[in-house]
Formats: structure tokens, sequence, C-alpha cells
């Protein structure tokens, strides 16, 4: 699709997710593209999105995606497994040609289907995304061959969300999940949920380096980069000129807070946006 030339290229990445999760991809894409501001939205009033019905996560992520466009951001980024198994068409068509819209499933299919070595790989991510089977079914549509083995975590969202994670309890709860007879003999393991990041390294643990753990922030990251210069809207300005990224939260959370500096130390200034009126 052509995107309107209205749309400038030192515009805003407009980036969303239910949470901190999505805050793992942005931060691959500030590393990825220097150059580029973004404005991020976590719909905390509304997390989780993994056990909300189709309906009501289309309709948070049509609702997103107006502010982002309203903030007049050149690129939505789904960042979240999620709304990307689900919204990802609703929210395509009702952004049409005024902003590049990424999702987060993609990127990874592809990446996965292309990747030799790997004969079962396995799927954990929140309920709704497992439901949908999108990974199977867009990685068998690309390589029928490669074997899918799909499971629901729904208590890592929160978890993580909490701040719960290189803990006793988080591990207790990851090696329960990952001890799953559905997951015996994977070569490679998905983290199909933007939170997951934070658990890389239990997850590591439990596998002892055996398999391969993906996860989505560094590829989408690269292929956010290579998606907006096919369609010529990398920043060029100096990085130093960049105006400073946003973080928006539709209710405001301390933990939201704490991760955010985490990720982009101090610097951050919380803003609460209220879309839903
Ligand atoms: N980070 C999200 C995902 O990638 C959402 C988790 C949730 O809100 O349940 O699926």
């Amino acid at each position: 699709m052509t995107i309107t030339k209205e749309i400038k290229a030192n515009a805003p990445i407009g980036i969303f997710d239910s949470g901190i999760g999505g805050l793992t991809v942005a931060n691959a894409i500030s590393k990825h593209l220097p150059n580029e501001q973004f404005i991020y939205f976590g719909d905390t009033a509304h997390l989780p999105y993994g056990d909300k019905s189709p309906d009501s996560i289309k309709y948070y992520s049509i609702r997103i995606a107006q502010f982002l466009l309203d903030q007049k951001c050149k690129a939505i980024v789904i960042a979240c497994n999620t709304a990307s198994a689900i919204a990802y068409d609703t929210v395509k068509s009702f952004v049409g040609n005024k902003a590049v819209v990424i999702n987060v499933i993609d990127p990874v299919v592809e990446h996965v289907a292309n990747t030799q070595k790997i004969e079962k790989v396995g799927v954990i991510g929140t309920k709704a995304t497992i439901k949908t089977n999108v990974y199977a079914n867009k990685i068998n549509a690309l390589n029928p061959q490669l074997k899918v083995a799909s499971l629901a975590t729904p208590l890592l969202a929160p978890m993580i969300e909490e701040g719960f994670f290189n803990n006793k309890i988080s591990r207790t709860v990851i090696n329960s999940y990952l001890s799953s007879a559905k997951l015996k003999k994977i070569d490679a393991l998905i983290l199909a949920c933007t939170h997951y990041p934070l658990i890389k390294n239990e997850v590591a643990e439990f596998y002892k380096k055996d398999i391969k753990i993906i996860d989505s922030a560094d590829v989408v990251a690269q292929y956010t980069k290579n998606i907006l210069s096919y369609h010529k809207l990398l920043n060029s300005a100096d990085s130093k000129k960049q105006k400073k990224h946003r973080f928006f939260v539709s209710d405001y959370t301390e933990s939201f807070e704490k991760s955010a500096k985490h990720f982009f130390k101090d610097k951050i200034q919380l803003e609460e946006a209220d879309i839903w009126k």
C-alpha cells in the first residue's frame, strides 16, 4: 500500500501494548533506530488482554490506533501478540494509508520458518493468542514440515507486569508451564508475548541452553527499520535533535513507571490519557 504523502519522515512511531510488554519492543526500536522518536501507549486500564474477548481487544486496539494517529504517528507498531493475533487486520483497515501498521507476529514467523535446524518449535503466549493458532497457521503456510506445539501460559503476563521475575515465585510458575508434555522435544521456543523477554533468562535456565529461545524485540525492530526504509520514512535528522520519547498509560501504575524507567533510565515522564470517552 502507498502511504499518504502527508506523513512526514520526522513524525514519531506509535507503539502500543496492554502494559509494559511492548517496552521490550520499544527498547529494541530505540537501539536499531536511534534517530526516531516514539510515542508509547500502555493500556494498563485493560490489562491483561489475554483473557479478553476478541471484540474487546479489537475495540481497545482501534481506540489506541486513533490516539496514535491523532499524535501524527507515521507508523503504528502493535507491540502485543494478543492484539496482533486478533486485531491486526481490523487496525490495518481502520488506519488505511494514514500510517504503516506493523504486527509482532509476521516478522517472527518469517524468521522461524526460514531458520534451518528447527524441526519442532514451541510457542507460549496468552490464552487469546494461543486460541487463534496464528503461529502454527502462519509458520506452516511457509514451512509445512515444521512441527508447532502451542501452549497457553496465562499467568505469565500479569506476573511480569507486577514485577515478579527473577525470583522464586516466577521460577516455580515458569518451570511448571515449561514442563508440559506438549513442549517435549522442541528445538526452539517462541516467546509469543512481548512481556516474556523479561523472563528470557529464567526460560534459558530451564532449558540449560539446549534450545533456541526466540523473542520478537530485535526481529520486529529490524523489520520496522526495513519497512520504514521501503516507504522512505526513516528519519534522517541527527538523533541529538530528536524529540523525547513519550509514554502514555490509560491508568497510572507504579509497576509501569518502574519498568519504563528501567528500560529508558530516569528520563521518562509518564502521562495519563483517557481515550475512552
Ligand atoms: N504483551 C501482550 C502480548 O504480547 C499482552 C499480554 C496481556 O495483556 O495479556 O500478548
